[in-house]
């Protein structure tokens, strides 16, 4: 990876969010999170002469990156990956082929494929890329007896649900609205009409995607003012233990990386100067 070009931070996003599993179809799935950096996976047997291409699979195949004759070929690239893909220069005469995608959007999601062609043969790899949005704040407030839950900016669709503090059997009549916005992420907003014979029941919106949940309180004390509690749920999770993880990784990777860089360029003390500052960042 060329880490000029990629900044320490852009690092450990990256770390982070190329969660990577594999689907029904033996694709190998890359969860990225929207606006972020994520990188596609590819290797090849690589040879002195050698073409590769990155497709989306669609109806007709969207050209997505191609490198050959020593050089990106951006002539057929799709409008859509404009300024927004590139390859490990450094790494893809090891055989790396992988693609570094920038700022994801939910437009991005699909199949798609690696192809190579060398003196060893041909080779494809399909590789889905899925879109995540997670859900980051719950609003809730008060108008009379109307509580009303919002969020947004949320991919993909997310549920929502009431309860109350302690538990009532009385059913809960809400009415919750679900809008897309243009780039495709969703606001879920639900009101819900409190009843007078409980004054001292609280009520509680959760918010969840299949990756991470949100939940936001209503407390109502004797005085019948309102306390919102914020309670982070499997977010936790995702925000301390991974980071944590990833910065351990990313600090052991610019170890080896610095070291085998000033070995090859002993004497170039601006080079190892960079490479001190980078480990500094990441610790
Ligand atoms: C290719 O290089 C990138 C950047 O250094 C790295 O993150 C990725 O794991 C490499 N992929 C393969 C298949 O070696
Ligand atoms: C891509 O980047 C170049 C130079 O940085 C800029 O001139 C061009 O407008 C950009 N194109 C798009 C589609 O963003």
């Amino acid at each position: 990876m060329s880490m000029k070009r990629i900044n320490s931070s852009q690092f450990l996003v990256i770390l982070m969010f190329s969660c990577m599993f594999t689907d029904s179809r033996g694709d190998t799935e890359v969860v990225c999170v929207f606006m972020k950096s994520c990188i596609l996976p590819c290797s090849f047997q690589s040879s002195s002469d050698f073409i590769l291409h990155w497709f989306l699979l669609t109806t007709r195949d969207t050209h997505v990156h191609s490198y050959y004759s020593n050089q990106d070929q951006l002539g057929h690239q799709d409008q859509n990956y404009r300024n927004r893909t590139s390859l490990f220069k450094d790494q893809i005469s090891r055989g790396n082929a992988s693609l570094l995608l920038r700022g994801v959007k939910v437009q991005d999601e699909g199949r798609y494929q690696c192809f190579t062609s060398t003196i060893h043969g041909m080779k494809t790899s399909d590789i889905s890329l899925k879109v995540y949005a997670p859900v980051s704040e719950v609003s809730i407030s008060q108008e009379g007896n109307r509580i009303t839950c919002s969020s947004e900016g949320i991919y993909p669709e997310p549920e929502l649900t009431w309860s109350t503090s302690p538990p009532s059997n009385m059913e809960l009549q809400d009415r919750t609205r679900v809008q897309q916005t243009e780039e495709q992420l969703y606001s879920i907003s639900s009101s819900l009409m409190v009843s007078d014979r409980d004054p001292d029941l609280s009520y509680s919106c959760t918010v969840r995607t299949q990756r991470n949940q949100r939940n936001q309180r209503n407390q109502r004390n004797q005085r019948n003012q309102r306390r919102v509690t914020v309670r982070k749920q499997r977010g936790i999770l995702v925000w301390v233990v991974v980071p944590a993880w990833a910065a351990l990784v990313a600090v052991f990777i610019m170890f080896l990386r610095c070291g085998k860089k000033r070995a090859r360029q002993k004497g170039s003390s601006e080079e190892r100067e960079s490479c001190k500052t980078k480990q500094r960042v990441n610790l």
